[in-house]
């Protein structure tokens, strides 16, 4: 027998999907990013308003002095996160409010913010999830070395259990880093972030320090009793270029090792992995890594948060300069982004986000896992009628849903879904030029409009799946 399919359009529209009962669906943002009020109520400088101000780093000379206002405006900010749903509220605490000086004595103010903060929220029904670093170091700390030496991470393990003294009877969740990769890589490989430093010794001891870090906090944020610990990292799905050359195939190994498994394999397994050891051998000593470190990063988590945005393919090329923010990558060549890319030029392949889930499921079994942030940048703005017409940004994450749909139902144990980000921000390196928001923000008048996506997301929310 033959059916016969009528369609009213040249595609057919994908059919709906439900989401597990109490999938989380939530949106993020970051301290530095939204907050402003960046000398208010005694925050010391972190190394964002430092690097912000050195000419040449960041697009058009942009800080995050005012950036969306969000600490004066908090409480509007989540009326607008309650109008539209969300379950959770993903965002970072600045240790520079908290410790202005990184260590010794704490700035009470900072915390009463984020006390504030909390008490709207859950006054509203959201719950709080706590990023405790998202890339705002105390400038003290970073003119102490940074991350670069193992007292920062050592200091950072006790702003944690500040902040969870006063927040913890009200806040479920605890991510202890945002994105290490971004912080060690960045940071001191390419320098493209704060602090601007390059050097690939230096960019493989903050991984490991960043690493140490997260350890001693997740330990010492269980013995006072923290139920839900967790990190986000952001790994790279790499593939070979052309899989069947073993050529491609051991530099995708190296990329995954220095971008992924130095992360993964001493939290989730334990211990570094040989070839990322010896890998590191090659650029640094590694006196660094002291006896015991790899036990006490492996501390259990509750939860691992995922931010995936674009895919990544790599071939082997003999004399390719490499990448900085992969140090000793070189004679390894990146392919340029292939068809549809977002205003960051980032390749959009939601397949990919599925791979990359399935993966870690398979590597690392038993890690629940939560995608921390996911979206596009789109520079679409109001039109005259007022509204944001961001259709592009709306098929970005509904394809993306999709594909965390697609590995549900492979068996993933993906508990909720952030976008990325609740409102347009101040995005590093890029300033105020690229706009992620699902929300519009007027930088001169600071109005919040909803933008097309946030109205559609909203009604994904309340369906919890897509149509
Ligand atoms: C991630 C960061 C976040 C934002 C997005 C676009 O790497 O965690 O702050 O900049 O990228």
């Amino acid at each position: 027998m033959t059916a016969t399919v009528t369609s009213t359009s040249a595609q057919p529209a994908p059919a709906g999907i439900t989401f597990p009962e109490g999938f989380v669906w939530g949106a993020a943002t970051a301290s530095y990013q939204i907050e402003g009020a960046a000398r208010e109520d005694g925050r010391g400088p972190s190394i964002w308003d430092t690097f912000s101000r050195t000419p040449g780093k960041v697009h058009a000379g942009h800080t995050g002095d005012i950036a969306c206002d969000h600490y004066h405006r908090y409480a509007e900010d989540v009326a607008m996160m309650a109008d539209l749903g969300l379950a959770s509220y993903r965002f970072s605490i600045a240790w520079p409010r908290i410790q202005p000086d990184g260590t010794g004595p704490v700035n009470v103010r900072g915390l009463d913010f984020y006390d504030r903060l909390t008490d709207e929220l859950l006054g509203k029904g959201i719950d709080p999830v706590v990023t405790l670093y998202h890339w705002d170091l105390p400038q003290t700390l970073e003119d102490r070395g940074g991350w670069a030496v193992r007292e920062t991470a050592e200091a950072f393990a006790e702003y944690a259990q500040i902040v969870h003294r006063r927040l913890g009877d009200r806040i479920g969740t605890w991510t202890t880093l945002n994105e290490p990769w971004c912080s060690a890589y960045l940071g001191y490989g390419s320098g493209i972030h704060a602090p601007g430093v390059q050097d690939p010794a230096k960019a493989f001891k903050a991984a490991h320090h960043l690493n140490l870090a997260h350890g001693l906090a997740a330990r010492a944020l269980r013995a006072a009793g923290a139920k839900n610990i967790s990190i986000t990292l952001n790994p790279c799905e790499v593939s070979p270029l052309d899989p069947a050359n073993p050529a491609d195939v051991q530099a995708a190994r190296l990329i995954d090792g220095v971008a992924n498994r130095i992360f993964f394999d001493p939290m989730l397994k334990g211990a570094y992995p040989a070839d990322v050891l010896e890998h590191i051998a090659r650029i640094t000593d590694l006196d660094h890594i002291k006896d015991g470190d790899e036990a006490i990063i492996n501390a259990p988590i509750d939860l691992l948060g995922i931010n995936f945005y674009t895919p990544s393919y790599v071939t082997a090329k003999p004399g390719a300069p490499g990448a900085l923010d992969y140090p000793g990558s070189q004679g390894i060549a990146f392919r340029p982004p292939v068809g549809p890319v977002t205003d960051m030029g980032w390749q959009i392949e939601p397949a990919s986000l599925t791979r990359l889930l399935n993966r870690i499921h398979r590597d690392y079994p038993g890690t629940a896992l939560l995608i921390t942030e996911n979206g596009a940048a789109y520079p679409e703005g109001p039109t005259e009628g007022g509204e944001v017409h961001d259709l592009r940004r709306i098929e970005y994450i509904d394809a993306h849903l999709r594909a965390c749909h697609d590995a549900l139902a492979a068996g993933v144990d993906l508990r909720g879904y952030f976008a990325w980000s609740l409102m347009d921000n101040f995005e590093w390196a890029e300033g105020y030029a690229k706009r992620f928001g699902i929300v519009h923000v007027d930088y001169t008048t600071q109005q919040r409009v909803l933008k097309d996506s946030a109205k559609w997301y909203r009604e994904v929310i309340r369906r919890n799946g897509l149509e």
